[in-house]
């Protein structure tokens, strides 16, 4: 498989854990540990914020569409529907942290206004991931030539997924931004539940 592909795959993959574990997190609440439960929530959505946001979907928006569209132009209307959601992303996850924010220093009332628009930004993150792999990732595979694909790898190999990294020794961390997230990824995995977590505590 080309790198540009399996650093897509990846990434989606990382997301996608990260996703559900915000989902098991909200399902289970803040219970007797409210402080553990707001802080781990926040560092989870500052990741989303800080990558998916920052890095991945540029990454997808400047390098990857163009060339997609470029060889298969009949896949306009998807690239036009995620382009639009890679727009709207950022903004999205900003005013979830925002929500969350007024249930941990507001209280109990605003629980589920923040709990409502993290289910749908999650449902409507992973359609956007299956979408990708299901009506993208395939054709590009398929239709790119080798010159796009000299390109895009050289692209898609900076700033790769900081959580791809995490659980390497400090002194092997491939990356400076890798290094920068270790602290961040040590205290989710210590009190998120699965698949990101270590356990349910
Ligand atoms: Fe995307
Ligand atoms: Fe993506």
């Amino acid at each position: 498989m080309h790198p540009t592909l399996q650093i897509i795959q990846k990434e989606h993959a990382s997301l996608t854990a990260m996703l559900q574990s915000i989902r098991m997190m909200i399902k289970r609440g803040p219970r007797d540990k409210p402080l553990t439960f707001f802080e781990v929530m926040r560092a989870m959505l500052f990741y989303i914020d800080e990558f998916p946001e920052k890095s991945h979907h540029p990454k997808e928006t400047n390098y990857l569409f163009p060339v997609i569209l470029k060889r298969c132009p009949e896949l306009k209307g998807v690239i036009d529907r995620l382009d639009a959601e890679h727009d709207a992303g950022e903004t999205r996850v900003r005013e979830l942290q925002h929500l969350l924010l007024a249930w941990e220093l507001l209280g109990e009332t605003h629980r589920q206004a923040f709990v409502s628009a993290c289910e749908t930004y999650i449902d409507y993150y992973l359609e956007h991931i299956h979408v990708e792999n299901t009506q993208l990732l395939p054709q590009a595979a398929q239709h790119l030539s080798a010159e796009d694909w000299v390109s895009l790898d050289m692209e898609f190999s900076k700033n790769l997924d900081p959580l791809a990294h995490f659980g390497v020794a400090a002194s092997e961390l491939q990356t400076p931004l890798a290094q920068e997230f270790n602290h961040l990824f040590t205290q989710i995995t210590h009190h998120a539940p699965a698949p990101i977590g270590l356990g349910d505590d």
